[in-house]
């Protein structure tokens, strides 16, 4: 796996907003894998301002959305198509119509799951997914225990998650306690993955993904797995991890091949 230590939350959105933005360069009708949280808020205020400064456009770009919570619909100020609009898609020239979030409203949601897995089929696939993590080491509303083949689904969200994300509703406010959640499987059929993490909240999960076991009770220890995965994580998240110097020696003599060879 590739761990990046940056010094701080800035640093890791500017590297992580990088990737991304030449992603789209090179293929500028990119299918993306987006997420919510608040880790991805700043990553995505660097995709505005390279929009409006015209480093990139979106023209071409389409999205899918990892999760959404069963039971919101999408003009809700808490559900992810809401959060999306507001952090991103208004910003930005891409289609709307083009941007997926697994609807949350919807009739059949099983049905749902398997119309999400087919639409992602008939794009080609994800081009590069972006990821968070949960404390527990969750990746989407892929709570531990969750299958490591798992494809899109409605999954229950565990106690902690609940309660991480109760700061975001009022006190009488209907909170979900389930969701819609593409799969370990499905984010492991992702062609690239960019996982954010930042503050010393996410230390212990980052070592349990880096250096723990590949195991179900670790969901995101199954990127272990994936080809091209690049953890971008400041400081705080690295505290924990045993060998910080030896990514960070990696990550220099990477930059310098890069350099010699005249890439990016
Ligand atoms: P956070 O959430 O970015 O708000 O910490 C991450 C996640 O739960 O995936």
């Amino acid at each position: 796996m590739k761990v990046v230590i940056l010094k701080d939350a800035a640093e890791v959105a500017k590297y992580g907003a990088d990737i991304f933005i030449k992603q789209i360069k090179r293929k500028p009708d990119s299918v993306l894998g987006l997420a919510t949280g608040s880790t991805p808020v700043a990553l995505y205020k660097e995709l505005i301002a390279a929009y409006q400064s015209g480093r990139v456009s979106f023209k071409n770009v389409s999205s899918f959305n990892l999760d959404e919570y069963l039971g919101l619909t999408g003009t809700h100020p808490q559900s992810y198509r809401y959060f999306m609009n507001q952090q991103l898609f208004d910003h930005i020239d891409i289609e709307k119509s083009q941007t997926a979030v697994p609807p949350g409203d919807a009739e059949d949601p099983f049905s749902a799951c398997e119309q999400y897995e087919h639409n992602i089929k008939q794009k080609g696939g994800i081009d590069i997914q972006l990821l968070g993590i949960g404390r527990n080491g969750h990746i989407g509303f892929n709570e531990p225990s969750s299958s490591l083949m798992s494809r899109t689904r409605v999954k229950t969200l565990t106690r902690a998650t609940i309660d991480d994300n109760a700061r975001f509703f009022g006190p009488d406010e209907y909170q979900p306690h389930l969701s819609i959640t593409m799969g370990i499987g499905t984010i492991l059929e992702s062609k690239k993955v960019v996982l954010l993490a930042t503050g010393a909240n996410k230390a212990e999960a980052i070592k349990a993904t880096v250096e723990g076991p590949l195991t179900a009770a670790c969901p995101a220890s199954a990127l272990q797995m994936h080809e091209h995965v690049v953890l971008v994580i400041d400081e705080a998240a690295a505290s924990q991890l045993a060998d910080v110097d030896f990514y960070k020696h990696i990550e220099m003599e990477n930059q310098k091949l890069l350099e010699r060879l005249g890439r990016d």
